[in-house]
């Protein structure tokens, strides 16, 4: 069986380990190929040969076991096979090894093989109420959600220790339902090419100073990654930021400093563009002349800054592709901190956009990497009530965003194959 349809079954120490086998056979009843990796923990609650049955595939529980011939490592071989898979489950996610993953330890077969995947990793957590709202935890989820891992519950209910609380871990048809959700995402953007704009723009006064504004370009970075998860080809023209995307073999990245570079860099590579989505934070003035030496206090123009205005990228790129005769869709994004749907509309009809994201931003919201809130503008509901979605940590929304995006080009093929004509973008009365 294909890479495609491989999953990894981690299994970590937790009474709830028992349910993992009734989630393995229903994923293996959906026409998944399920290789399982348990901890030692995960042992003393139920034995490898159980999943081993079920499964049909050895059970990797110790990163030693599998020695080859004189030197040859046959546990390089059996962890590079474990991690080449499509998804990566663990349920339950005990604790301790939410710890162990938020902290990259690579001290066991499951940790090796999770720091080695670039499959999207998702957990079921498992524990006592104590212990999932700990702080050391929480934090820990906190950092694993910034990282793209997906959460799907815990559950309140009945717990182990007898007490009631948060901390269940979803019942195995939930999860196997989840699952397969989260799998079918994962092709939504096969085959495309998905260029994002994305941070700020620094444009230089003098040497060692800069206009620019408070953007991390964290929105921009989450959606390229999920959208190279979701199998597309990703350019990510990123500006000056502190924030590394993940790598990943089919993303991109060109860093620029200026809106007139970020310009060329997305002209560049726009030709072959299927969904463009703009980003970026663009400083909308440079300074007209930056000056070659540092300005210092004493110069009496140093208190004076003639500025002209910088090239809309989303707008000049979008004219671009409306010439191209096969469907591209653009989105933009519009911080706004006050009237955010109407502005996100009026952006919509100007930019010629055919999806506008809305967010409300201000000092300590919306730039960063805290939680967003999000709206959704399109043409074809100029007057209907916008989806909204948050507040939500990026991830989650740009994976909210990138579900828009596939219903959006759903949506224009359905107006291809009938005929008719999409709704219309002209710049409308305002
Ligand atoms: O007009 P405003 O800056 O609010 O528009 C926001 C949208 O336009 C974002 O998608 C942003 O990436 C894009 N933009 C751009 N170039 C500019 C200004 C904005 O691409 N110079």
């Amino acid at each position: 069986m294909s890479q495609g349809s491989r999953i990894l079954l981690g299994v970590t120490g937790s009474i709830a380990a028992y349910k993992a086998a009734v989630l393995l056979r229903l994923l293996r009843r959906s026409g998944f190929e399920v290789q399982v990796v348990m901890t030692g923990r995960a042992c003393q609650f139920v034995t490898p040969l159980t999943f081993e049955a079920l499964s049909g595939h050895p059970v990797m529980t110790d990163l030693f076991a599998a020695r080859g011939a004189p030197g040859r490592d046959a546990s390089i071989e059996h962890v590079e096979r474990a991690h080449d898979v499509a998804l990566a489950v663990v349920a339950p996610a005990s604790a301790h090894f939410l710890a162990r993953l938020a902290h990259g330890f690579a001290d066991d077969a499951l940790t090796t093989v999770l720091l080695a995947t670039r499959a999207p990793i998702v957990v079921a957590p498992a524990m006592e109420t104590g212990m999932w709202e700990n702080r050391a935890t929480q934090e820990n989820v906190h950092t694993l959600r910034e990282r793209g891992v997906a959460f799907l519950g815990p559950a309140a209910g009945d717990l182990a220790s007898g007490r009631e609380g948060v901390g269940r871990m979803l019942e195995p048809e939930a999860l196997a339902a989840s699952i397969e959700a989260h799998f079918a995402r994962l092709r939504t953007l096969e085959g495309l090419h998905v260029l994002v704009t994305a941070g700020p723009t620094w444009e230089p006064i003098d040497p060692v100073r800069v206009l620019t504004n408070r953007s991390t370009g964290a929105m921009g970075i989450a959606i390229a990654e999920a959208a190279a998860q979701r199998g597309a080809r990703v350019t990510l023209v990123l500006g000056p930021t502190h924030l590394n995307p993940a790598s990943h073999p089919s993303l991109g990245v060109v860093r620029v400093e200026r809106a007139e570079e970020m310009l060329r860099a997305a002209e560049r590579s726009v030709e072959d563009v299927d969904i463009l989505i703009g980003t970026a934070a663009v400083t909308d003035f440079r300074p007209a002349v930056a000056r070659a030496q540092k300005l210092k206090r004493l110069d009496e123009t140093a208190t004076h800054l003639d500025l002209v205005e910088n090239p809309d990228i989303l707008k000049t790129l979008a004219a671009n592709l409306r010439a191209r005769s096969r469907p591209a869709l653009v989105v933009g994004f519009a911080a706004e901190t006050q009237d955010m749907i109407e502005a996100a509309r009026r952006k919509l009809r100007e930019k010629q956009c055919d999806m506008v994201v809305a967010n409300l931003v201000g000092p300590s919201r919306g730039f960063g990497p805290g939680a967003s809130e999000v709206a959704i503008v399109t043409a074809e509901e100029p007057r209907g009530e916008p989806r909204a979605f948050g507040p939500a940590p990026k991830e989650e929304i740009a994976q909210f965003v990138l579900d828009q995006v596939v219903r959006a080009r759903k949506e224009q093929g359905t107006h291809e194959r009938t005929g008719g004509t999409p709704p219309d973008r002209s710049p409308a009365q305002d």
